[in-house]
């Protein structure tokens, strides 16, 4: 089946259950995934009920939509993505914001967790996301171009949009909540890092590493789509400290940053 088919099948299966239209949609990273149950009234949308959705397979990804208010908006938050490590292609991976997209919701907001490159940060610390740098060598926009959603040779000049950041550190600035600003570099996984990785990461410019994310904005940016992105710094990248690094130790992390999340998701999502 054709993928624009399958993308508007699972968007009329969303549809069926609720007209709502999202003004923005949040995409949740490892250990963020909590965040949903701020939604209210929310309709609850299992990923393994949608036509055609992947199914999330990695523990701290719950793996369902949750529609509903949130600061006085509606959003769609997807509680649980998938990764390229996951033996997904990156058009699986990438399914789920086409289909937010569909749903005519063009506003975007993707967290995830990552590890801290940048040797001013430390674990806890949330950074606003101002560029990335593709290190994967692959990209979900090759093959067939979807002419429909967005063009052949998308711009990447504003992939997170410029405007939309500008306010979300202003809005950080106003409730006191430190927000870094940095450059994320993608890598495919599931592996960490090796020292001398981190090392380079460095060298080129990025300030957090990690495994999602950039597929998603990649796509988003195909459809002329507002994204921005929040990263929290779980942990320092190989070599940085002497410690190991374990996905259990990931999430901790992150349910620590969830206060100063909370607040700022809140703010962007009043923005949207
Ligand atoms: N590397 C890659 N991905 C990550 C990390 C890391 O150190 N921490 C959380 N996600």
């Amino acid at each position: 089946m054709d993928i624009i088919a399958k993308i508007k099948e699972a968007s009329a299966y969303i549809r069926s259950i609720t007209r709502a239209v999202p003004n923005i949609a949040i995409v949740l990273g490892t250990g963020l995934g909590d965040f949903a149950s701020n939604v209210e009234n929310p309709v609850i949308i299992p990923y393994g009920e949608i036509p055609h959705f992947p199914v999330s397979t990695v523990e701290g990804h719950a793996g369902r939509l949750v529609i509903g208010g949130l600061c006085g908006k509606t959003v769609l938050v997807m509680q649980g993505r998938f990764h390229y490590y996951e033996g997904y292609s990156l058009e699986q991976a990438t399914f789920g914001v086409r289909v937010v997209r569909e749903l005519g919701c063009s506003n975007l907001l993707l967290t995830n967790a990552a590890g801290g490159v940048n040797v001013e940060y430390k674990p806890g610390d949330l950074v606003l996301v101002q560029d990335h740098i593709n290190l994967s060598g692959i990209s979900p926009l090759r093959g067939r171009n979807l002419a429909e959603y967005g063009t052949r040779f998308p711009d990447m000049a504003d992939v997170y949009s410029r405007e939309f950041n500008e306010r979300v550190a202003a809005a950080a600035a106003e409730i006191e909540v430190q927000l870094r600003r940095g450059v994320y570099v993608f890598m495919p996984g599931p592996q960490f890092e090796t020292a001398a990785e981190i090392r380079m990461a460095r060298v080129i410019g990025a300030d957090v590493v990690g495994m999602s994310t950039v597929p998603e904005a990649i796509v988003a940016a195909h459809m002329r789509m507002r994204t921005t992105c929040i990263s929290c710094v779980t942990n320092m990248g190989t070599g940085v400290l002497d410690a190991p690094i374990d996905h259990a130790g990931i999430n901790e992390v992150a349910k620590q940053a969830e206060s100063n999340f909370t607040k700022i998701v809140c703010k962007i999502v009043e923005m949207s």
